[in-house]
């Protein structure tokens, strides 16, 4: 198996001057030159966000222009634009790219505009940009040589607050280094922004803003509201500019000026003196129509940025809410080194991504990200490999972000139903109204045409919803919303699937037809493509972990007769005994060797030399589309891009996974787990980057090197942008998130069930200790795990003692105690 590149290769990371060496290289994410054609990957690397919106990190001077994208977007708002693509009119929801709030721009004495990109090699005497992602900051700083041979240094610091979601802030410091003379600065919002992150996504129409309001709210500050098309979402930004020369602020010579297709700036002209800083600083606050709490966005972005105060006070609250998001999510590695800054950096994003103060926004959790426009913001299935990493350490979020999909029941509902069928079927891409916005033509660069996705198929997606619904449960004991969220999420998704369940009397066995599992080289038999397959096995064996739980969640529901939620969810007589028939009765199918198959009839497929396909292509990852370009179709194949049956040895323990089989009326020897990793592992292209952290968890306890392999494929998924050129359209949050829960929830060998915690810890050789905070019923953790000791604090205070199974053994642990475990 081929490494990807090392770790950082094409970065570097520096102590930052506020720290102790040794620490902050950890902490920050370093650049120390310019190249263009890298300029799009380091913007999606160092985008900053705060769950409320996000913005790339763009350069504040630039547009976009085919090298950079200052892209803006803020969490649940889309639009839908049509476009005709050939002669088909097709509809598009996409996550909108918000006003520019970035632009800062500056001249010298009437010269061009400050442009990195017009200076040559000769001109550019120093570069550096860091992120810091202890502080959530993005720094840049670089000195240049003009064409007169004037030098000039010049650095910017910005941040979107994690302190007030609504506010961010620039500060940006021009120094003259050699010469004296008039600089003008510019700086505004620009609306004028359509969404073209995506070169894939060419032939539609992408404009989704109109102008409503520019206006300037005083000498230093402008506002500009403009409305996407089809939503009617009002987003206002309003930023308020100070400049300073040295020590202090000047009214210098400025002028207002306004464009009416959607951008508002104020000019300023102030004398620089040789030596002497010109400080601009930059306050920026937004608002949506989608806020809760406000008269309008626009009043609210006004009020707002009239009462924030400046960017060092903004600084210093937002630096205190990474310190506590950190307190709760930072997990230290020994030995440290480049993995702990690659765990750091993808934690930071995934946190950058959810978290808001307010977390109930009504946004799911976008595939790619507030950091790009890859797969147009929507939300997957993804969620399954990220609700881990937060329900483990902040529950409270989970529910608010789950709230998303139960308001969405109606959308899953109404779908189901319109599809024959009971319950709720949630679609594979969901957006705004939770309605299926998949796009059913794919896009393909080796033929540069279009070809089928039908990928709208993948149902399982559902199955990861009620999984997850079901897990926050078990980690928190939340009552209160099993009774009401959970439940409904949870008999919905069960009843759509015992209504795909067919009965086969003469097998005795039920059958699901027509579907894909998460492999998306499978969407139908080869003579049947687009029609889907029958008995996938992840969803088949999910379906009956699900029955089950609805099961468990109606006796939970039956013990609480009093509640309305039992009425609500009009579970009808003899509807738990039918879904535990299904559940009991549904089809596995074995391949010859005892391994699981993927789907019934996938061992009749043909057998494919992946090898000769890499001698030729090098990346295969999407086989799908070479084969496409070369009149094939994977269909035809024993080949998956990521895995599909090898998911349920991801989320379910192999004992439960034997369990639960076997109530199936299955078998699942040991050498029959070992054969189907090893069947899956060798016919996969790793297409996904979500394949990297299944494999890890997988071999983790088989093949640790080759495990150890795979986490640093998937710690640098978007660090050495793995996919060659997809980070540059948004980072892969599930992969992200996956890393971290790998280092703590698989090497510790985490499971919440039963009503335990329970332990199983095997770590690799390459590290010594790691050391992480769960939050499990109420308990706060501190949990250092070494090769040799499990040490478990848990915090003083009321908490209810929790149940703890550590190797096997059973010990209650009360809030204030600590437990050491030989391991
Ligand atoms: C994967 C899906 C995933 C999606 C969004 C695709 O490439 O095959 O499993 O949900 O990306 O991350």
């Amino acid at each position: 198996m081929a490494l990807p590149p090392a770790l950082g290769e094409r970065l570097c990371s520096v102590p930052h001057p506020d720290h102790a060496p040794g620490d902050a290289d950890t902490w920050v994410l370093a650049f120390d030159d310019y190249v263009p054609s890298d300029e799009g990957t380091r913007e999606a690397l160092c985008a900053l966000a705060n769950g409320y919106w996000g913005t790339r990190g763009a350069a504040e001077e630039c547009w976009a222009d085919g090298v950079h994208y200052p892209g803006t977007y803020f969490a649940g708002v889309y639009d839908v634009v049509t476009s005709t693509v050939g002669d088909v009119r097709v509809p598009d929801e996409e996550m909108v790219n918000a006003p520019n709030w970035l632009p800062v721009q500056f001249r010298l004495d009437g010269g061009d505009w400050f442009r990195l990109d017009a200076l040559d090699d000769s001109e550019l005497l120093a570069f550096r940009q860091e992120l810091d992602v202890r502080h959530g900051i993005l720094r840049r700083s670089l000195t240049f040589r003009d064409d007169t041979g004037r030098v000039t240094a010049v650095r910017s610091d910005r941040f979107l607050s994690q302190a007030d979601p609504h506010v961010a802030a620039m500060r940006v410091s021009i120094v003259p280094v050699d010469w004296s003379g008039p600089v003008t600065v510019r700086s505004g919002i620009d609306g004028r922004v359509s969404n073209s992150n995506v070169p894939d996504h060419q032939p539609r129409t992408h404009r989704h803003l109109r102008p409503v309001e520019l206006r300037e709210l005083a000498p230093d500050a402008v506002l500009l509201e403009a409305e996407t098309e089809r939503s009617a979402i009002r987003i206002a930004v309003a930023a308020r500019t100070r400049v300073a020369v040295g020590d202090s602020v000047v009214s210098s010579r400025r002028e207002f000026l306004s464009h009416e297709d959607g951008a508002v700036a104020h000019e300023f002209t102030v004398e620089a003196a040789a030596g002497v800083p010109i400080e601009v600083e930059k306050v920026v606050s937004v608002g949506t129509s989608r806020d809760r709490a406000v008269l309008s966005a626009a009043d609210d972005a006004t009020d707002r940025l009239a009462a924030a105060p400046t960017f060092a006070e903004l600084l210093r609250e937002h630096e205190l809410a990474w310190e506590r998001l950190w307190a709760e999510f930072a997990v230290e590695l020994h030995p440290s080194g480049d993995h702990a800054l690659a765990l750091h950096f993808n934690a930071f994003h995934v946190l950058q991504t959810l978290n808001a103060v307010d977390a109930d926004l009504d946004a799911g959790i976008p595939a790619r990200g507030l950091h790009g426009e890859a797969y147009d913001g929507h939300v997957f299935w993804d969620e399954v490999f990220v609700y881990p990493f937060i329900t483990l350490r902040r529950p409270r979020l989970t529910p608010a972000l789950l709230a998303y999909r139960h308001r969405r029941l109606g959308a899953a509902t109404a779908a189901a139903a319109r599809a024959g069928h009971a319950g709720a079927m949630f679609p594979w891409q969901s957006g705004i109204a939770g309605d299926d916005v998949t796009p059913r033509r794919l896009f393909n660069p080796l033929t540069e045409d279009w070809m089928p996705d039908h990928s709208h198929l993948q149902r399982h997606v559902g199955l990861g919803v009620a999984y997850s619904a079901w897990q926050y449960y078990e980690s928190t004991g939340d009552l209160q919303f099993l009774l009401h969220d959970g439940a409904d999420l949870i008999v919905a998704v069960a009843r759509f699937f015992a209504s795909l369940a067919v009965y086969d009397p003469e097998r005795d066995r039920y059958s699901i037809d027509h579907v894909m599992g998460p492999d998306e080289f499978h969407d139908g038999y080869p003579e049947r493509p687009g029609e889907g397959v029958k008995d996938n096995v992840y969803t088949n064996v999910m379906t009956a972990w699900v029955l089950r739980r609805a099961i468990a969640t109606v006796d939970v529901l039956q013990r609480h007769p009093g509640r309305l939620a039992w009425r609500r969810l009009e579970i009808a007589p003899g509807e738990p005994e039918a879904w535990a028939r299904i559940a009991a009765r549904l089809t596995v199918v074995f391949n010859d060797d005892g391994s699981l198959s993927q789907f019934d009839g996938y061992q009749e497929l043909e057998p494919i030399d992946l090898d000769a396909y890499r001698r030729r292509y090098g990346w295969i990852g999407r086989l799908d589309l070479i084969l496409n370009a070369e009149h094939d179709s994977s269909n035809r194949y024993q080949v998956s891009k990521q895995p599909d049956a090898l998911m349920l040895l991801y989320l379910l323990s192999a004992e439960e996974l034997r369990e639960l089989l076997g109530e199936m009326g299955y078998e699942l020897p040991p050498e029959a787990i070992v054969r189907t990793v090893e069947r899956y592992s060798t016919t996969s292209t790793y297409g996904s980057t979500l394949s990297n952290v299944v494999h890890s968890w997988l071999e983790a306890r088989r093949d640790r090197e080759r495990s150890w392999e795979f986490l640093q494929r998937t710690l640098s998924s978007d660090l050495s942008d793995i996919q060659g050129g997809t980070t540059r359209q948004g980072v892969h949050i599930a992969a992200m998130a996956g890393s971290v829960d790998m280092v703590t929830r698989c090497y510790a060998g985490i499971e919440m069930r039963e009503d335990r915690l329970w332990f199983h810890p095997g770590m690799p050789a390459e590290i010594e200790a790691i050391k992480f905070h769960l939050v499990y019923r109420d308990q706060a953790l501190s949990v250092r795990l070494s090769q040799h000791e499990l040490r478990i604090d848990s915090a003083e205070g009321d908490a209810a003692p929790i149940r703890v199974v550590v190797d096997g053994d059973e010990v209650e642990i009360r809030a204030g105690d600590e437990r050491r475990f030989a391991l």
